[in-house]
């Protein structure tokens, strides 16, 4: 869940329909207005037998609407005002019958009628269904969203566990942070669709005996903000990532691998399917040379153990020397005389762009600065040098990531 303001000045109608999952609902508003939004709920009769307006008002700030006869409008025109004020309606849950009705552009109670009214082509309709399994499968019901897609709708889901039927199957409304991540990201600028990123992240662990290894401090957190930011700019992300407790971000494919040599199998291989390499993972150096099959033991020891260490692949460098190499981007985490050292590293992997960035300063925290460089320029992001969250550095550099690869193509 974002700390930072993602949805600061948006506006967003969030529509109830009848569903159990309305009480995900009261969560969402909480998210959302967290995030930044102003938050108007509307709901529809049915969805008043799940949750009350009282909880929705509390939580929103606002009073619920719920009926297109409210005389509070003064104009007595709810359903054209919402869609007018709104940046995005959003609709969760919607059962079967409410996209049934919007499939049929079907205005007989407050929450259609916004939704047929809004303005289109500036207040985007997005939709998270939430019924049982079988309701969702139906032919009827999939004719109804493909239907709601073909009109421009956005579907966010359904998930797919538990229901609350007892049932097991696809079918059950996301959860409020997913549809949260969902908005965030259908607010981002669409930079970088079509485009496949390779992205590697976190530390690497390499095994002395089976209960103890080498490893380094790196969170993934850098790591991952990108293969979020690259993802909401409409990429098709693949995240080879270290052992890390982090969620993968929403939309992204994830690799888990252990050692160096599990990351360069995992990367290597299939390096010439991507347009782009960003490898922030904090590989390590050395493994032992020998694995030891069981725990190494202090019992009847003199002296302590020595290992002879040897030399784990460079992933970036095998990367950048394919014949078809994709826009390779490095990091480098220092802990002096950064732009020495990151130019040195563009040129040794010989890569276009390297990131330089402070080790100690950074490992583990939320934010970061950082230096971009390449053959010819440098530059500080943020331009103060000051350190903000990884997610907004993250997704200035996709901006940038996305120029560069204009120009390299054009
Ligand atoms: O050589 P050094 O580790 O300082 O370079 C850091 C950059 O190289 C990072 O982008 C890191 O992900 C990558 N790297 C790699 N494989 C290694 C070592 C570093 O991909 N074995």
């Amino acid at each position: 869940m974002s700390e930072r303001s993602d949805l600061q000045g948006r506006h967003i109608v969030l529509g109830l329909t009848g569903g159990i999952a309305c009480y995900k609902s009261a969560e969402l508003v909480r998210l959302l207005t967290k995030a930044g939004a102003t938050v108007q709920v509307v709901m529809t009769e049915a969805a008043e037998a799940f949750i009350t307006p009282v909880t929705m008002q509390a939580l929103s700030g606002r009073a619920v609407v719920t009926s297109q006869w409210d005389a509070r409008e003064p104009n007595n025109m709810a359903h054209i005002n919402l869609g007018r004020e709104a940046d995005a309606v959003i609709v969760a849950p919607a059962s079967a019958d409410f996209i049934a009705k919007l499939a049929q552009g079907r205005a007989d109670e407050l929450l259609s009628l916004l939704c047929l009214a809004r303005p289109r082509e500036r207040c985007p309709l997005l939709v998270a269904p939430a019924m049982n399994r079988e309701m969702w499968s139906h032919p009827a019901t999939q004719r109804n969203v493909a239907t709601l897609v073909a009109d421009g709708t956005l579907i966010l889901g359904p998930g797919c566990g538990d229901q609350a039927c007892g049932e097991v199957g696809d079918g059950r409304m996301l959860e409020p942070a997913e549809l949260l991540d969902d908005l965030i990201a259908f607010f981002q600028p669409k930079l970088l669709t079509g485009r496949r990123l390779l992205i590697t992240a976190g530390p690497t662990f390499e095994p002395i005996d089976p209960v103890r290894g080498i490893t380094n401090h790196s969170s993934g957190k850098m790591g991952f903000a990108l293969a979020r930011a690259a993802a909401e700019a409409g990429a098709d992300v693949t995240l080879v990532a270290g052992p890390v407790h982090l969620p993968t971000p929403r939309g992204v494919k994830r690799v888990n691998v252990m050692t160096a040599q599990q990351m360069y199998e995992a990367v290597v291989p299939h390096a010439s399917a991507y347009e782009v390499f960003i490898a922030t993972a904090a590989v390590a150096d050395w493994r032992p040379a020998n694995l030891s099959e069981h725990k190494i033991k202090k019992e009847g020891k003199k002296l302590a153990p020595t290992f002879e260490l040897t030399e784990n692949p460079d992933i970036l460098a095998a990367v950048a020397a394919l014949p078809k190499p994709p826009y390779c981007v490095g990091f480098a985490a220092e802990s002096e005389n950064l732009l020495e050292h990151a130019r040195a590293k563009l040129i040794r992997k010989r890569i276009p762009l390297i990131i330089g960035n402070l080790g100690p300063a950074t490992f583990g925290r939320d934010d970061n600065a950082l230096l971009v460089v390449d053959a010819q320029a440098h530059h500080a992001l943020p331009a103060d040098g000051q350190p903000v969250d990884k997610l907004t550095l993250a997704r200035v550099l996709m901006q940038e990531l996305a120029q560069r690869l204009q120009a390299v193509q054009a």
